[in-house]
């Protein structure tokens, strides 16, 4: 039995996709609630599954289920709804939602930002403004101050590398920006914005925290495992330009306290010293290798499935993932998402039958043994997504969750992957 005793599987979600209630008990807006106009089909966060009023209900299904961890993010904009104003009824979400879960013996894993930049916070700049990072550690301050008695595991931002290329420079997700002349002040805010958050967590939690970042991590699946084939993977997915918009740029300087070729002269020594703070983990977010998007031809895409986002179906990218971290980062490595899309529904025999992701699961999870046998400290796995829910821009159409969500009635069914991932934890902690 190779995964440690410790090991948390768990499932992750995000507010943004999953909480609704965005105008309830003095929330502010965030970026996302007034993005419908960009989302598939007019689609909205406003209610999505309504896991602000069902929160209790989406736990017991959990606990059913034997999840031992659960991934959320605290929203922004409903603990600070104004600049430095503390809403009181946000932190009581949260609270009773984190006795909810430890009360059901599931560990509690928090993400502190998942993408839901308050409106007020775009309109005095965003993330280029080093005045909206101020705003960010006194909201993560308070969130510390009122959850850290219960929760050990944080995560300070979900991918900076996405949201950053596709909110700013791509101009794809809320705020619609294109500001690719300010990439770089944008990379340099979040990274110190992280850094810092590290750092008031080591001073501010109650319990002993772990502390990590979630990155959107992919690298290039080796077409062989000869050193020569290995080192060209490592070198096009930390050192070619592609590799380095997608992972080094982010990853170098939080891990290695070293600024990437395209970071140069952007961040000073005091900032590195800032921005390395030291971590517990390196979160992976995983869903494909890095191959098809820059060398299509050597990679033989035909051989892969496609999910409903089209995202090829290769598992080798998740040890890969990890073992190319691990090496570069020299940390644990927790894989803070995986999973996939698909198009599901509820059969004549009111279960849902979803058997790509049931085979999702094996190949993955069996890729991330193999990196754990070999000796790799791997602390987690947290399956994207507990429930089906908002997919930014796709809107609701990819359903990624182990439990199907009927949007019209808030109806939850879990998913025969939902009981298959269930039955592997099971398997893989006997013993
Ligand atoms: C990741 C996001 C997550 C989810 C998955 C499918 O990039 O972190 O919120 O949308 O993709």
């Amino acid at each position: 039995m190779p995964f440690p005793k410790d090991f948390l599987w768990g499932a992750a979600t995000s507010a943004v996709q999953i909480e609704g209630a965005w105008q309830e008990d003095g929330k502010a807006p965030s970026i996302w609630d007034v993005a419908a106009h960009r989302i598939l089909n007019r689609d909205n966060c406003h209610v999505t599954c309504d896991h602000y009023h069902r929160y209790r209900e989406d736990i017991a299904l959990m606990k059913e289920l034997g999840l031992p961890s659960y991934r959320f993010s605290v929203s922004w904009p409903r603990i600070m709804p104004e600049p430095g104003r503390i809403n009181e009824a946000g932190l009581a979400f949260y609270r009773d939602l984190v006795t909810e879960l430890t009360s059901a013996g599931i560990e509690p894993v928090v993400t502190l930002y998942h993408w839901d930049l308050p409106l007020w916070a775009e309109e005095i700049g965003g993330w280029r403004s080093a005045e909206v990072t101020d705003w960010f550690l006194e909201y993560a301050k308070h969130v510390i101050d009122a959850l850290s008695d219960r929760v050990r595991c944080w995560i300070t931002l979900n991918e900076p590398q996405v949201f950053i290329m596709q909110a700013y420079v791509q101009g794809a997700f809320a705020p619609f920006q294109h500001k690719i002349s300010k990439t770089r002040t944008y990379v340099h805010n979040m990274l110190l914005a992280h850094g810092k958050c590290v750092s008031l967590l080591r001073e501010r939690a109650k319990l002993p925290p772990a502390v990590g970042i979630a990155m959107a991590a992919s690298v290039y699946v080796p077409e062989t495992e000869d050193p020569d084939s290995l080192a060209r993977a490592e070198k096009r997915s930390f050192h070619s330009l592609f590799g380095e918009i997608q992972n080094a740029m982010y990853s170098d300087p939080i891990f290695l306290g070293r600024a990437s070729r395209l970071m140069n002269g952007k961040l000073k020594e005091e900032d590195l010293a800032i921005i390395s703070a030291p971590l517990d983990f390196i979160g992976v977010n995983v869903y494909r290798p890095l191959n098809p998007w820059f060398r299509p031809i050597s990679y033989r895409r035909e051989k892969h499935p496609r999910t409903l986002m089209k995202w090829p179906v290769d598992p080798r990218c998740l040890y890969w993932t990890i073992r190319l971290f691990h090496e570069r980062y020299h940390l644990p490595v927790m894989v803070t998402e995986n999973g996939m899309a698909s198009a599901d529904t509820v059969s004549e025999d009111g279960r849902v039958h979803d058997p790509e992701r049931c085979a999702f699961l094996d190949g993955f999870i069996g890729q991330m043994e193999r990196a754990v046998e070999e000796g790799i400290p791997v602390k987690g796995y947290m399956h994207w997504a507990l429930l089906d829910n908002l997919e930014w821009c796709w809107g609701f159409k990819p359903r990624f969750g182990l439990i199907h969500v009927d949007f019209e009635t808030q109806k939850r069914t879990v998913k025969d992957s939902g009981y298959h991932y269930a039955e592997l934890i099971r398997e893989k902690t006997r013993g």
